[in-house]
């Protein structure tokens, strides 16, 4: 069974889709091809997809659907050959899964046009921080991406239960939004932006509009 993934992160091998593939491929166990959406012209790539049994597409969410990139990869995508599957990873960093209904829908949609069988599609969402938070804080979501990528690399499917944990809250109940709330009021979940804004010089400028007509002069 050959099987190529593909990065449709607008920040290719630097952001955080590209630490979700290496989790999912160390517990795979497996070395399958990535293709970078960001660095390929879309025509050629969509060609090329044709010559594999399996694609495994992981993206971010951006603005509850997907990055440019993946939207100009799928106009160029055909109907598909005999057999061929498809299935796709989403993780986003709000943390209700409802973030992606829409695009869900799509996807499942999008692989039932061009004719794949569907493998579904994973979510997972509060991963904005992944890149930036240490190890022990990205435990759990690791332990269930390697439960996936063996899953896969086992059955050629998605773990149901890998998938579910990974799923996590789809919406907040009132009570988890009050909690919230209460922490913005004192700051608690600023502190890792901060430092991020602060690190890169940029903390003084959080307010700006640049896009506001009085500020081009
Ligand atoms: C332009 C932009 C739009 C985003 N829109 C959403 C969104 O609608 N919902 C959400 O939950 N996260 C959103 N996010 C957060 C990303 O999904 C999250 O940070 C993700 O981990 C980024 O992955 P990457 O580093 O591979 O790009 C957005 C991020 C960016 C940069």
């Amino acid at each position: 069974m050959s099987t190529l993934i593909i990065n449709g992160s607008p920040r290719g091998k630097n952001g955080n889709t590209e630490i979700f593939i290496r989790q999912f491929l160390s517990g795979a166990g497996e070395e399958y091809p990535v293709r970078y959406a960001v660095k390929e012209d879309p025509e050629t790539l969509a060609e090329m997809l044709r010559q594999y049994d399996t694609l495994l597409i992981f993206m971010p969410l951006y603005v509850h659907a997907m990055p440019g990139i993946v939207m100009k990869l799928f106009e160029q995508m055909r109907p598909c050959g005999e057999g061929q599957k498809i299935g796709f990873v989403v993780q986003a960093g709000f943390i209700e899964g409802a973030q992606a209904r829409f695009l869900v829908r799509y996807l499942d949609q999008f692989a039932g046009r061009l004719g794949y069988e569907n493998l579904g599609t994973v979510t997972n969402g509060d991963a904005a921080g992944t890149s930036m938070l240490p190890e022990f804080m990205n435990r759990k979501r690791f332990k269930h991406l390697n439960a996936l990528g063996a899953g896969f690399a086992g059955k050629g499917q998605f773990d149901r239960e890998a998938a579910a944990l990974l799923a996590g809250i789809y919406e907040l109940t009132p009570q988890k939004v009050k909690m919230l709330e209460a922490m913005n009021k004192i700051g608690v979940s600023h502190i890792m932006w901060k430092k991020f804004w602060r690190d890169n010089g940029q903390l003084e400028h959080g307010l700006d509009r640049p896009f506001q007509p009085d500020s081009f002069g």
